[in-house]
């Protein structure tokens, strides 16, 4: 079938991409699903710094690429042994997994390696690709997703169905930005009540991530980040304290924690923050990262201090989720109300705006941007 998707032909172009026009919206045809496959109709796809460094080349992917990995739609046409219907609403996970590989088995399906492989190469987890050009080029898969398209083919083990009623721009949030940062708070940092907390970086991930420390029941809330209007939403969601990003950040966090946080969370995907992040936990404390820095970017930790202050230092991929169980618990969570993911959403936008989008994402004028199809 024919379908209008944004595709990303090459990294590196200068912002603004308002100018630079990075993402070509643009018709490609696309292959029907074969089995264990769906055809999902894209309602409601998400803007995430994964896909802005992919833009600006930090994160270095396969091209063209259909771009995108945070969405919820509606299954179309479920490919034999999917286990799905057409009609399910679906929410779709940027990690495909496999159910069967050594850390599937071992419950860590956020590590799945075939999912892992697939992921790199463009491909989905069945392989190869499903997207094809009219100059006869087949576009990669971003992340088995490629939410930025008005239909797309994936692997039935990306998409976990959640309850029709919930709006399509709100699920889509649990697909990336939910998963990894309530994830993160949840499984990596294991906030328990009335610890102390600091969470630095207030992007959809970061922010995510401070509405669970404060539903788990975090006492000091210290929400750090470089752009003021988003330390004043933190302040709303429940933050305690608030804290310019910047090397100095270190010092406050202490200050206001009596020594340094129990728990902190840094999203900033930038290496010199997730060593401020570091040198802001308490001894005996946990420090968790999700962001994800250039891959040639190094941490230098002073090492006596691992052993001698008992600090933890842990990565955090989706959240360290299982998908299937823990999409329809945030679900839950945010229908009670404990976890108001909605005020993440700060732009809706069509998908012929989509570089101005990436602009606002790159600039610090958006949160959350939700592209509605
Ligand atoms: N581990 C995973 O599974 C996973 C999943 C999704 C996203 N990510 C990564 O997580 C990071 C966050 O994603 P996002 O979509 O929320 O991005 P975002 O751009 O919306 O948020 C990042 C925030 O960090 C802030 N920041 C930058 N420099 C700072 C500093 N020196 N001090 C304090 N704050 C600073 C920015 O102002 C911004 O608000 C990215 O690196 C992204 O690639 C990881
Ligand atoms: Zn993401
Ligand atoms: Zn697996």
């Amino acid at each position: 079938m024919r379908v209008r998707a944004a595709v990303l032909r090459e990294s590196g172009r200068e912002a603004p991409y308002a100018a630079s026009r990075p993402i070509d919206v643009t018709t490609l045809e696309l292959d029907p699903p074969g089995p264990g496959e769906l055809l999902v109709r894209v309602r409601a796809a998400g803007l995430c710094h994964s896909d802005l460094s992919v833009i600006n080349g930090s994160r270095r992917r396969p091209l063209p690429m259909a771009l995108g990995h945070e969405a919820a739609g509606e299954v179309v046409e479920a490919g034999a042994g999917s286990g799905f219907e057409p009609g399910d609403h679906v929410v779709l996970a940027f990690v495909p997994s496999c159910g069967d590989c050594e850390r599937c088995v071992a419950g860590r399906p956020a590590l799945c390696g075939p999912g892992a492989a697939a992921n790199g190469q463009g491909a989905l987890l069945g392989g190869g690709m499903r997207w094809r050009a009219d100059d006869g080029s087949r576009p990669y898969h971003h992340l088995g997703v490629s939410a930025f398209a008005e239909h797309i083919v994936v692997s039935a083990r990306s998409a976990v169905k959640v309850d029709a009623d919930l709006p399509f721009e709100i699920a889509a949030l649990f697909g990336c930005a939910v998963l990894t940062g309530a994830g993160a708070a949840l499984h990596s940092a294991r906030i328990q009540a009335g610890e102390s907390v600091a969470v630095l970086g207030l992007g959809g991930v970061g922010l995510a991530a401070l509405l669970m420390a404060k539903a788990a029941g975090a006492s000091t809330l210290v929400a750090v980040d470089v752009v003021e209007h988003k330390r004043e939403l933190a302040a709303r969601l429940g933050a305690t304290h608030t804290v310019a990003g910047g090397p100095e950040a270190v010092e406050r966090i202490r200050e206001i924690t009596g020594g340094g946080a129990e728990k902190v969370i840094d999203t900033t995907g930038v290496a010199p923050v997730l060593r401020q992040a570091y040198d802001a936990t308490r001894s005996g404390g946990t420090t968790v990262t999700v962001g994800l820095p250039d891959p040639e970017a190094q941490l230098s930790l002073p090492a006596l201090s691992l052993v001698a202050e008992e600090k933890t230092l842990r990565g955090s991929y989706l959240g360290s989720c299982v998908p299937r169980r823990d999409v329809p618990r945030f679900i839950e969570l945010y229908r009670s109300g404990a976890l108001p993911v909605d005020a993440l959403l700060s732009h809706r936008l069509t998908l012929d705006e989509i570089n101005e989008g990436f602009d606002r994402l790159a600039d610090g004028t958006a949160v959350r941007q939700v592209v509605v199809l």
